[in-house]
């Protein structure tokens, strides 16, 4: 288990398709030592997920988890998930405009749309299919690791350049007023 490098913007490995892992591969110790590279490397850096190729590993894969994360206040709280080989099926029109970070776009955020409500299949790290629906905030941040297994990052589906800026000033300026928001999505979809 490491604490990875995380790759930034523009890094060739972020901005290429992953490849699908075989799935009689999963079980082999290097394909689990990804996975626990993933999870130490998102908790130091509190994400609330990563996905593979942010570390350099160019697979299909990603894990998700939110506690109380000081990066993202107001989000609701994800179990610890790995995904492998995932899919996402978009299943109604309902979405919302979400405030989106990400570990390999510092210092950077802006508003994206999302779905709210989508179903999610592929593999966990046991090599087991698993299928579940997300729905509510939560959705967003599963459509956010996926992207990055195509090599799309936040920025490149922003529609409203006006919304892209710091951290610092989102915290002093748009925090307060998004997280409402959110507040109102998680009362409205219980995630
Ligand atoms: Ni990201």
């Amino acid at each position: 288990m490491a604490i990875r490098e995380i790759l930034q913007i523009g890094h060739p490995v972020l901005a290429a398709r992953a490849q699908e892992v075989d799935e009689s591969d999963i079980h082999l110790p290097e394909v689990q030592s990804w996975i626990d590279d993933m999870i130490d490397t998102m908790r130091d850096a509190h994400g609330a997920g990563i996905a593979a190729n942010q570390i350099g590993i160019p697979y299909r894969l990603f894990v998700i988890e939110v506690g109380n994360n000081p990066r993202y206040p107001y989000k609701p709280a994800t179990p610890l998930t790995t995904v492998i080989n995932p899919s996402i099926r978009i299943l109604s029109d309902h979405t919302f405009e979400s405030n989106e970070g990400c570990l390999s776009v510092p210092n950077l955020r802006a508003n994206v749309t999302r779905y709210l409500e989508i179903a999610v299949s592929g593999f966990n790290r046991q090599g087991e299919r698993q299928s579940f629906e997300v729905r509510g905030y939560s959705a967003c941040t599963w459509q956010h690791e996926n992207d990055h297994l195509d090599g799309v990052l936040f920025p490149h589906r922003v529609t409203d350049p006006s919304s892209f800026c710091s951290w610092p000033v989102f915290q002093e300026f748009r925090q307060a007023e998004f997280a409402e928001q959110v507040r109102q999505l998680v009362r409205k979809w219980g995630a």
